[in-house]
């Protein structure tokens, strides 16, 4: 029997439909013969956020042609397929019951094998993927609708060290641009006035930093923002070009001490019990930002930890990460069947407390 393995990943859990197919042999390191993304940002942008309905029906719409184009891409056929990988949960449910259903029908119709997998688990494992890095690492995932420290200790074990408490960081950018007139994502355009403004011109909070732990909080930030967005408005009359960029950079300065901090625990923390090839890695969309990117690189550096972080389309969502987590469970032996569900909630730890709020993904986890 060949060694070879074949997978195709499937991800819909929020405004990405995507589609990849890997092929791992025996141990060596996995292949990603394509990875397409189709992004729903035109579709949102009207409603100012993902709205579930409509990222359902455009993920039901758009599954089948992202898998012909993957399959294109990698010059794989259908039968040549021997797994399929499906982001089972977190997420919208109606988005995540898209490709649940894709991979049952495919599973079913195939008569190949289909294993359910962990968004979380699909970023928390990429490093793997990309630096074939070894457990027990940390990885801190920073996007529009997570943020937390795990320490990864194998495909199905996670420790959850902290998390934020009520936005994740990609929505604290997203809302400044929102308050400030600046084009979304916001990531990138507060980033880029960031750059031509003064990080001291505003002293905004540095929430939970007086509390132990790794726990965070960003909502109070935007708040902070707001308040003196319309200070300057209310004596000035409005917003020169450079308000704008102190707002910012001050904002952004804020956001990097906050994780910088965190992160210094969360490295603390694991380094009691690790320290043999200690590694921090970063994934999600706000680890493109160069501050925080930054901040976490000195961090790593004073604490002897090595600092890694995936290619930035292998960051944000994508299918080629749920099928190399596909790949490491169904190499562990798991499998599943047509009972599989779709969970909205699906926390990576499951001893940890339930985070509170909800991000544009729905539930923290
Ligand atoms: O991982 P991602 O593509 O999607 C999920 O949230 O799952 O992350 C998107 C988020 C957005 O909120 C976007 O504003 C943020 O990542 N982002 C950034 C930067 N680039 C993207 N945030 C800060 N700085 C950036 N350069
Ligand atoms: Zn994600």
């Amino acid at each position: 029997m060949s060694d070879t393995l074949i997978i195709l990943g499937l991800e819909s859990s929020c405004d990405d439909t995507a589609a990849a197919i890997l092929r791992q042999t025996g141990d060596q390191a996995p292949e990603i013969l394509s990875s397409i993304v189709h992004g729903q940002t035109e579709l949102h942008a009207p409603f100012g956020g993902v709205v579930p309905e409509i990222a359902a029906r455009a993920h039901a719409e758009k599954l089948d042609t992202c898998i012909k184009e993957a399959l294109e891409a990698s010059g794989t056929a259908l039968a040549d397929v021997d797994a399929i990988a499906v982001t089972a949960g977190p997420g919208l449910i109606g988005g995540v019951l898209s490709a649940v259903m894709c991979a049952k029908g495919l599973s079913a119709g195939l008569n190949i094998p289909m294993v359910g997998v962990n968004h979380l688990a699909g970023h928390a494992l990429t490093p793997r993927l990309t630096d074939q890095v070894s457990f027990p690492y940390v990885m801190l995932l920073v996007s529009g609708g997570h943020c937390q420290f795990l320490m990864v200790h194998s495909p199905e074990e996670y420790t959850r060290l902290g998390g934020t408490i009520d936005d994740a960081p990609g929505e604290a950018f997203d809302k400044t641009a929102r308050l400030l007139g600046l084009p979304q994502p916001g990531g990138p355009s507060v980033q880029a006035e960031a750059l031509k403004g003064d990080p001291k011109a505003h002293r905004f909070p540095r929430p939970l930093l007086d509390r132990a732990g790794c726990d965070m909080s960003f909502s109070g930030l935007k708040t902070a923002l707001l308040r003196a967005r319309d200070a300057i408005i209310a004596e000035k009359g409005g917003l020169t070009v450079q308000d704008r960029a102190d707002l910012c950079a001050s904002f952004q300065a804020a956001v990097v001490d906050v994780l910088a901090e965190k992160t210094r625990r969360a490295l603390a923390t694991y380094l009691e019990e690790n320290s043999a090839q200690p590694v921090l890695a970063v994934a999600g969309g706000v680890a493109a930002n160069t501050a925080i990117r930054a901040g976490l690189e000195t961090v790593c550096a004073e604490a002897g930890v090595t600092f890694t972080a995936p290619p930035l389309a292998l960051c944000t969502d994508n299918a080629a990460m749920i099928a190399y987590a596909g790949i490491e469970r169904y190499r562990a032996g798991a499998r599943d069947d047509m009972s599989l569900s779709a969970r909205p909630r699906w926390p990576l730890d499951q001893s940890a407390p339930a985070m509170l709020g909800s991000g544009k993904k729905g539930a923290k986890a």
